[in-house]
């Protein structure tokens, strides 16, 4: 039986972003909304994620004469509307039809960055056809084979791919249970991937596990894969995954031009801390060298304004996005960011900041 995915496209109402996981789970079909939803083990780290933003508080400022918030920042030469952009997310044919070539209009519409997944079910080409001139981000797992590495850098580049996402913390899956329990098996091809198993046995992806799809990519990789990925493609690279100021360290002196502060959302490593437990600290080793991506478990404006003062540069949001694009396609990834931008520009008012920069410049008030 072929896999029926949504094909809605219209704006969605929304109270509150984490509304949505329960909206998507009415309309997805039980095995491909786990693989969205699930954690992996005891889901402790991907609740610590969420939870962890209560630890540090935000001082309300009056009399700051401020009568708006203005979300607009910059990463490198590229300018955005807001500050929180997409995270590369796999399958996303499992969410829509139109999966990753609609996620990418509705973060083209947001004025945001789009990543598309090297596990996307839409092509590189595709996703950058669909949304013209909004700038895109390559997000690669490294294969064994150099030979697909550099087939599929070379596909990034000429689609105009801004940059390298380099995904490092899933050098093999997370024992995701929900997975196990569903016995999940993606049911649409990864047709980067079929591009690329026309010369090889790789495989597309479809009838597969993420756990073997894992198991086919590197799991050995290392500093010095940054600065091949660099050559390569004559791309920025921003390491994903990095959550100890240690592992920042390596990365920039490896040639990093960029670090995403993530634990994969806690479907990785169960156990470890929450990610925005760790960020200051990365922040301070990172020491604005290059900038930062901060996210897992982002629900709230407001935690986009304590990651800001953390020292993320920008806030990345993976299953909100995908929520969205079930429940809208391209219009409904759109609305959610404009409610999380709403809930933010609140936040930073009510915070007596008017612009990112002094958010990023606002002391938590810790207690
Ligand atoms: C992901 N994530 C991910 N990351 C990555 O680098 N490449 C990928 O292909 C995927 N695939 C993927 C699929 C699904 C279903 C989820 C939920 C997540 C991780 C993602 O980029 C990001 O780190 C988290 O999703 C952020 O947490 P939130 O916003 O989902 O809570
Ligand atoms: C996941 C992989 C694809 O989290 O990143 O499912």
């Amino acid at each position: 039986m072929t896999y029926q995915a949504s094909k809605e496209e219209h704006p969605i109402e929304i109270v509150n972003i984490a509304s949505l996981e329960k909206r998507a789970q009415e309309t997805m079909e039980a095995g491909a909304f786990g693989y969205i939803r699930g954690g992996s083990e005891d889901e402790w780290t991907m609740a610590e994620n969420t939870s962890s933003f209560n630890k540090k508080t935000i001082m309300p400022r009056v009399l700051r004469g401020i009568d708006s918030a203005d979300l607009h920042t910059k990463l490198w030469d590229i300018q955005l509307e807001t500050p929180i952009i997409q995270a590369p997310s796999a399958a996303q044919g499992l969410a829509h039809t139109n999966g990753e070539a609609d996620t990418a209009k509705g973060v083209a519409a947001a004025g945001s960055i789009f990543s598309i997944s090297t596990y996307a079910n839409t092509t590189i080409e595709d996703a950058a056809a669909a949304a013209p001139n909004a700038p895109q981000f390559f997000q690669l797992y490294m294969s064994k084979d150099d030979g697909f590495n550099k087939f599929i850098l070379d596909k990034a580049v000429k689609a105009g791919a801004k940059a390298i996402v380099l995904t490092v913390d899933s050098t093999l899956g997370g024992y995701r249970e929900e997975d196990v329990i569903n016995h999940f098996q993606f049911p649409l091809p990864m047709p980067n991937l079929a591009a690329y198993s026309e010369q090889s046995e790789s495989g597309d992806g479809a009838g597969k596990g993420i756990a073997e799809i894992y198991a086919a990519a590197k799991q050995a990789i290392e500093p010095e894969d940054i600065q091949k990925i660099k050559t390569l493609t004559n791309l920025p690279v921003v390491v994903k995954g990095i959550q100890s100021p240690e592992d920042a360290e390596v990365a920039i002196a490896a040639g990093a031009d960029g670090i995403w502060v993530s634990n994969h959302v806690g479907r990785q490593l169960d156990g470890g801390p929450a990610s925005f437990d760790v960020l200051p600290e990365i922040a301070a080793v990172v020491n604005k060298r290059v900038p930062i991506v901060f996210d897992s478990g982002v629900r709230r404006g407001e935690h986009v304004f304590k990651a800001l003062a953390s020292g993320a540069d920008l806030v990345a949001i993976g299953r909100p996005v995908i929520y969205g694009l079930n429940l809208g396609g391209a219009e409904g990834v759109k609305s959610v960011f404009d409610h999380l931008n709403k809930e933010l520009s609140i936040t930073m008012q009510l915070a007596g900041t008017k612009t990112i920069e002094e958010v990023k410049n606002t002391k938590l008030f810790s207690y």
